[in-house]
């Protein structure tokens, strides 16, 4: 019996296999629980020499059953390390990262520079009555300026009265709004997108402009034309001479459009040295009336505005020509300037 069990449990080759042989010779009704229950019937003395014999027997099976299990649990194990096995030194695939789009970027970098000059951030809406876009600018109904701007007007159901809404032109509105808000004195920004109906190599029909006012007491032209020195050399990276321009806008006076100073090689333009000049925004002292939509005293209150283009400082600091390509969404496009990995 001792032979026969120990020489199948041996040769046992799975965990199921060795439980059925447990339950053949030592379960209930196992041959060797059997043979144990006839030990009943027996003279003491046979009882005496088979009682031993058999429980050692027992006991023997018992163990060459849990080492062999033990045994099984093993190279089960180890079939699984073998098969699980994996080259840690092969190539891993490519990894793409996003990355904050170009844009953005430049806008986070002016909020930068301006709040070191002491600029709060504003902001409005892009969908803007045509009183704040227009109106409290100085830009009444016939005004020329409106004709000029291209603007997308909000279509309206007839017998809606709400007052007519634009996509905004300019983040100019904000100005009012802010001083609405908080009235003088302020310094604020105001980056955001505005909208007209224009489309070609320079000028798509969503872009950004970031809004610059001041109002104080005595604020000049000279601290706007520090500010934005400081400003375009702080962005640039070096030292910008600016060009202030008499120009006209409705709701600055005296206006004017600034330049920055450039030189242009064979179709590449770098900012800060040589005697080009490129346009980058428009600004000037508040109109009064401006500052009384805005509900401030104009006897008391002065300051300067200014409205700047946002992708076109980007295109000038990175060398892009064309601002549409800004918003096609071309990642070969945004890997070639090495705005994304
Ligand atoms: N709003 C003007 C534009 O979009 C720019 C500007 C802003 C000019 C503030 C003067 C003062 O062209």
């Amino acid at each position: 019996l001792k032979a026969k069990y120990l020489g199948l449990i041996s040769g046992a080759e799975s965990e199921s296999a060795l439980e059925e042989l447990r339950v053949q010779a030592v379960g209930k009704k196992g041959e060797i629980s059997l043979k144990m229950r006839e030990l009943g019937k027996m003279t003491p003395e046979e009882r005496q020499v088979m009682g031993p014999k058999l429980n050692a027997l027992k006991d023997e099976i018992n163990s060459a059953l849990a080492a062999k299990k033990a045994g099984l649990a093993d190279a089960a194990l180890d079939e699984r390390l073998k098969a699980e096995w994996l080259d840690v030194t092969l190539p891993t695939r490519t990894q793409r990262q996003g990355s904050i789009h170009p844009v953005s970027q430049v806008w986070e970098e002016c909020t930068a520079i301006f709040a070191d000059m002491g600029f709060a951030v504003a902001e409005g809406p892009q969908i803007e009555t045509d009183w704040y876009n227009f109106d409290a600018l100085n830009i009444p109904g016939h005004h020329p300026a409106r004709a000029e701007m291209d603007t997308f007007y909000m279509h309206r159901a007839e017998g809606d009265d709400r007052p007519p809404h634009v996509l905004r032109t300019h983040t100019s509105p904000v100005q009012i709004r802010s001083l609405e808000a908080t009235g003088a004195p302020t310094r604020i920004i105001c980056p955001g997108r505005v909208y007209r109906a224009d489309y070609d190599q320079t000028h798509t029909p969503m872009f950004h402009q970031v809004e610059g006012l001041a109002i104080d007491r005595d604020i000049s032209m000279a601290n706007l034309k520090w500010v934005l020195e400081e400003f375009f050399s702080a962005y640039f990276g070096t030292k910008v001479k600016t060009r202030f321009r008499a120009s006209h806008f409705p709701f600055t006076e005296p206006s004017a459009e600034v330049d920055i100073q450039c030189s242009w090689e064979n179709g590449t333009v770098k900012v800060g040295e040589g005697d080009g000049w490129l346009e980058v925004l428009g600004s000037g002292m508040v109109h009064p009336k401006v500052l009384q939509a805005g509900g401030i005293d104009p006897n008391e209150w002065q300051g300067f505005a200014f409205g700047m283009g946002i992708d076109r400082i980007a295109m000038l600091k990175y060398g892009i020509p064309d601002l549409r390509a800004f918003f096609d969404s071309d990642l070969r496009w945004l890997r070639h300037y090495g705005f994304s990995a």
